[in-house]
């Protein structure tokens, strides 16, 4: 896989990507020493255990166990290949890979094109489409109808499909766009009978949906049409690159801004999103539809603490938001609501009334969650009855019992028992009895949610390192920076190592293999570019854990002696612990052996493990004395 980017070009990559400005792009890092310090974006943690290493461009996470260097961690955040991570990049960094990419070409007439090249390609035929001739009713309709601007339609890329049935289908067989991957990005339709092809968004305003990155992961389309029989949208169908419960529509855009103001705001809809952004409103976000998830609540929180709800002012939009507050709150992030008049959305609120209107609607309607939810609760008529009331208080005190912070939690104890005029002694009470009750549907006063089960926690169960293995692999990656001197040795007795362990074995042979295929033997390894391509998933973590681990150089350019004497270091440490590798099973046999003896009761018996002892001594002392002697020789060799 790798193997089809020529290694300079994912050379000139990774030393034109500084980790720390990748990884900020998704997770808000915090200065901690030599490091940086986050919430995992791949856990649902709550406290930071997230660490990158701007001296080794590598992280690590402590809670999954998870390590990589940039390659890796666009792979991860992306859900793209090796390749593409690497084009992600470079585009990022503007290296021209066509100097690359051309020879590629040269060599291979038929370059395989990935879903991702395949989705971008889509985008642009639908962006296209709409600033063309055949976009013209539609593009009015954007400028006209739905007020947007045209550097907002550029902005967040919309496009149209027309009203045929073979308009995106013509255009990729022109384009030689491969077809399984358009039925299987759902923008290709198989009629069942006749087993043809058809476009599947037809006339329809289109919205790319894009990662964090900003890859294009799907679509959204809204209908032009009037009829009712017609679904007002559709997406692309869900798939391990469109997952929409883990995306946030605008979160690209908005990323920067939530960051710098410090707030996100989260709306329900795709025009929302591009209405505000528009507005001036450039930090907001859509769950699309869906409720918020907690996994969309994670990804929130990478970038602030605090989350303005916008949603829709009809029933739908305050039930929604009654659920969110609860996911917000759980994950530590603090709601703030404004409830929008009648059935306005956003956008439309924007369009009628105008864009001061608005930002003096967002001022004086802003409430805590607390403040709707009692609102809420009191326009349906539950706090008139004990009965509900009572199934509304209780639903608040849960809302309470999420909030980390015990002073914010007190205060807003004591607010609600002023604003419903009953003691904070029995607050407290139901508080602990309905948090610690867990959550019964039937006692939900808005009837019952479905909960947004959090993501498995991964669970690393990595069989441990033993620790002469460990000292192995850490003076065998270490002496890396030194030169090949270690992994030299290290090819040359490979039928000597015995590495029970498979991430420990595996670590090793891909990177004695990868000595051997260099062939030049002054060639540099660069050992975290490498360690990113073992084959396992375990061994690749396990190698990125002992390269965090290791010292780093305080000097940037140690001298030629220094140098040597920091080979050395590796090398002897490198040739103890093969010392410990090839005397352990002699090691283990030999307690086993001491253990049956006191064991044993029956003379013969004895007798024979006597001399099985005297035997492993004499080999255990052998061994050492030939190892050692061969340690000498490699360490006083000038
Ligand atoms: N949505 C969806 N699929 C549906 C319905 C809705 O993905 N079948 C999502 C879309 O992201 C949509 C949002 O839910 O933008 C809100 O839906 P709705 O309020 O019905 O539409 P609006 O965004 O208000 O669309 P418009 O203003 O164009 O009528
Ligand atoms: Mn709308």
């Amino acid at each position: 896989m790798a193997g089809m980017i020529p290694q300079q070009m994912i050379d000139e990559v990774r030393q034109s990507t500084d980790i720390v400005d990748i990884v900020s792009d998704y997770v808000k890092l915090q200065p901690s020493g030599k490091h940086f310090k986050a919430l995992s974006p791949f856990t649902q943690e709550k406290t930071p255990s997230f660490i990158v290493s701007p001296d080794r461009q590598i992280y690590k996470c402590f809670s999954s166990g998870k390590g990589g260097n940039v390659f890796t961690f666009v792979m991860e955040m992306e859900k793209v290949t090796f390749p593409e991570a690497v084009e992600i990049l470079a585009k990022r960094s503007g290296i021209d890979t066509g100097k690359y990419i051309r020879k590629r070409e040269e060599q291979d007439e038929k370059t395989e094109n990935s879903l991702l090249d395949t989705l971008r390609w889509a985008a642009r035929l639908f962006n296209r489409t709409l600033e063309s001739e055949a976009g013209r009713q539609a593009y009015a309709y954007l400028t006209g109808t739905r007020g947007l601007e045209a550097a907002t339609i550029r902005r967040f890329g919309l496009g149209f499909a027309p009203e045929s049935w073979e308009h995106l289908l013509r255009a990729a067989e022109e384009d030689k766009v491969p077809m399984e991957h358009l039925t299987g990005l759902g923008l290709l339709t198989r009629h069942p009978q006749r087993n043809t092809l058809y476009d599947t968004f037809r006339n329809r305003v289109i919205f790319p949906i894009l990662t964090i990155g900003g890859q294009v992961a799907g679509f959204g389309g809204r209908t032009l049409s009037h009829d009712p029989q017609t679904p007002k949208y559709i997406n692309s169908p869900e798939s391990a690159i469109f997952e929409k419960s883990k995306l946030l529509y605008g979160m690209h855009t908005a990323k920067n801004e939530i960051r710098r103001q410090e707030t996100a705001i989260l709306v329900e809809g795709y025009m929302d999103v591009i209405a505000l952004n528009q507005a001036g409103l450039t930090n907001a976000v859509a769950s699309c539809g869906t409720s918020l998830t907690r996994y969309q609540a994670t990804i929130l929180k990478r970038y602030t603490s605090r989350v303005l709800f916008l949603y829709d002012g009809d029933n739908a939009g305050k039930k929604s938001m009654l659920a969110g507050i609860d996911i917000l709150l759980s994950e530590r992030l603090t709601p703030w609501i404004v409830m929008l008049p009648g059935a306005e959305d956003p956008d439309s609120f924007i369009r009628n009334y105008g864009k001061e209107a608005f930002l003096e609607e967002l001022e004086s309607e802003k409430s805590s969650f607390q403040d709707f939810q009692l609102q809420c609760y009191r326009d349906s008529g539950f706090m008139d009855n004990p009965d509900t009331a009572s199934k509304a208080i209780s639903a608040m005190t849960r809302s309470i019992a999420l909030i980390a912070d015990p002073v914010q939690k007190e205060l807003y104890l004591e607010e609600l028992s002023k604003k419903i005029d009953l003691n904070r002694q029995t607050l407290r009470k139901v508080m602990t009895a309905s948090s610690t009750s867990g959550r019964d549907p039937s006692r939900e006063p808005y009837g019952s949610r479905k909960s947004d089960a959090a993501p498995e926690k991964p669970t690393s169960e990595n069989k441990p390192l033993s620790v002469p293995e460990r000292t192995f692999l850490e003076a065998l990656l270490e002496s890396t920076f030194y030169g090949n001197e270690v992994l030299d040795f290290a090819a040359s007795h490979e039928t000597m190592f015995h590495l029970d362990n498979p991430a420990a074995h595996a670590t090793f042979t891909h990177l004695v293999n990868r000595f051997r295929e260099m062939g030049d033997r002054d060639g540099h390894i660069d050992i975290t570019s490498e360690i990113s391509s073992i084959e396992t998933e375990e061994a690749r973590n396990i190698a990125f854990d002992i390269l965090f681990r290791l010292p780093v150089n305080e000097t940037t350019r140690p001298n030629p002696a220094e140098i040597e004497q920091h080979a050395r270091r590796c090398l002897s440490h490198f040739l103890v612990a093969v010392k410990t590798l090839m005397l352990e099973p002699l090691q283990k046999e030999k307690q086993a052996v001491l253990g049956q003896l006191q064991s044993s009761t029956e003379k013969p018996e004895q007798k024979q493990l006597f001399t099985r002892l005297h035997d492993l001594n004499n080999q255990l002392r052998t061994l050492d004395q030939e190892v050692s002697a061969s340690i000498s020789t490699i360490l006083g060799r000038e």
